[in-house]
């Protein structure tokens, strides 16, 4: 008997069009010896060009509607699919919204940056900025704006909040539903600000406990995340009121694929673009997507798969980064 607390009590709005498929990547499979490959399409959410924080925003938007708040306020590095799509949920809703991007303001606005602008947001650069950096140049934005008698509702990089937890609780009920029948007992993700994989791995250990989680890094080493995913997730268990916990133990994560650095391309992500373009039809990015990718062909190559029945690829979204980065994407030879 599953037990998921209060999971379905929380007032939602439907941004997120959902169920995403779950669809067969038989040619890709056929070229990674991975018989049983399949891709969870939540780049197809729909909303202002679709991804996984668009699941979030369901959650989030409306915690902030019945907190009266009128403005939002977050923050990602300039190419954030999270910001882009607050940005649209703001606009939707008719609120406010200040993006507060921890990079310089690279003059163009290019990517997610044009569609920021297109949803009305308010774009603060404060320059190369790390975490701590993001979150006071959040502090400053809510003060300018109380100070003009708004009352902002803060969401944190990447929407990893408890309640955002929730949605991938949620989600990872919708996947447990699809693969039944499907063998598959291994899902491999990109790991950001991880509150994506904080929710699944709550969610696959309440409605799917066969299926492994494989989160590979895009930022942040395996020390830093190791425990903080387990946090995250049983933040979210605590607000759902169920008493199943998450520990280190429930996930396994790989941080050898982040390449240079967070938001710069690799050599790993341009191929598995390619690659996956290639074989399948299908979009990646190379900020996320392409990473986790890189990591679940890396890890096809070691034999990492060679025992599962059949894994699934969570594809997060993020292509319109594509286009900021269409000269590196252009130059690499596959
Ligand atoms: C396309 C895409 N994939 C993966 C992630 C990572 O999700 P999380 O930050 O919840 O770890 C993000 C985060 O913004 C994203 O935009």
């Amino acid at each position: 008997m599953v037990n998921a607390g209060k999971l379905d009590s929380f007032r939602r709005i439907h941004f997120a069009v959902t169920p995403t498929p779950l669809e067969p990547l038989e040619n890709l499979g056929r070229e990674l010896g991975i018989p049983n490959l399949w891709v969870k399409r939540d780049d197809l959410t729909g909303f202002a060009g679709g991804g996984n924080k668009a699941r979030k925003l369901d959650w989030l938007i409306a915690d902030a509607q019945d907190k009266g708040c009128d403005y939002i306020v977050t923050t990602g590095g300039r190419q954030s699919n999270h910001c882009r799509m607050t940005a649209a949920a703001a606009s939707k809703l008719g609120m406010g919204c200040s993006l507060v991007l921890g990079d310089p303001d690279p003059g163009n606005r290019a990517g997610n940056l044009i569609m920021d602008v297109i949803f009305g947001a308010n774009l603060v650069f404060i320059g190369e900025a790390n975490l701590e950096q993001m979150q006071d140049g959040i502090d400053a934005e809510i003060a300018r704006l109380r100070s003009e008698g708004k009352n902002p509702y803060m969401i944190p990089v990447g929407g990893a909040t408890p309640l955002g937890g929730v949605a991938f609780v949620d989600a990872a009920r919708e996947f447990a539903r699809q693969i039944e029948g499907r063998n598959i007992d291994t899902l491999v993700i990109a790991v950001g600000s991880a509150g994506t994989s904080a929710g699944l791995a709550l969610g696959l250990k309440i409605f799917a406990p066969h299926v492994r989680l494989v989160s590979i890094s895009v930022s942040r080493s395996i020390d830093r995340l190791r425990q903080y995913i387990a946090d995250k997730a049983n933040a979210s268990a605590e607000l759902m009121e169920t008493p199943i916990r998450v520990t280190p133990d429930d996930y396994e994560l790989h941080d050898d694929y982040i390449g240079p650095k967070y938001g710069v391309p690799s050599d790993g992500a341009l191929e598995a673009i390619y690659m996956t373009g290639r074989t399948e039809g299908l979009l990646l990015d190379p900020v996320y997507t392409g990473k986790a990718m890189a990591g679940l062909i890396g890890l096809a190559r070691q034999g990492r798969f060679a025992n599962s029945k059949g894994v699934a690829f969570w594809h997060t979204g993020g292509f319109p980064s594509l286009f900021a980065f269409e000269n590196e994407v252009a130059a690499y030879k596959p």
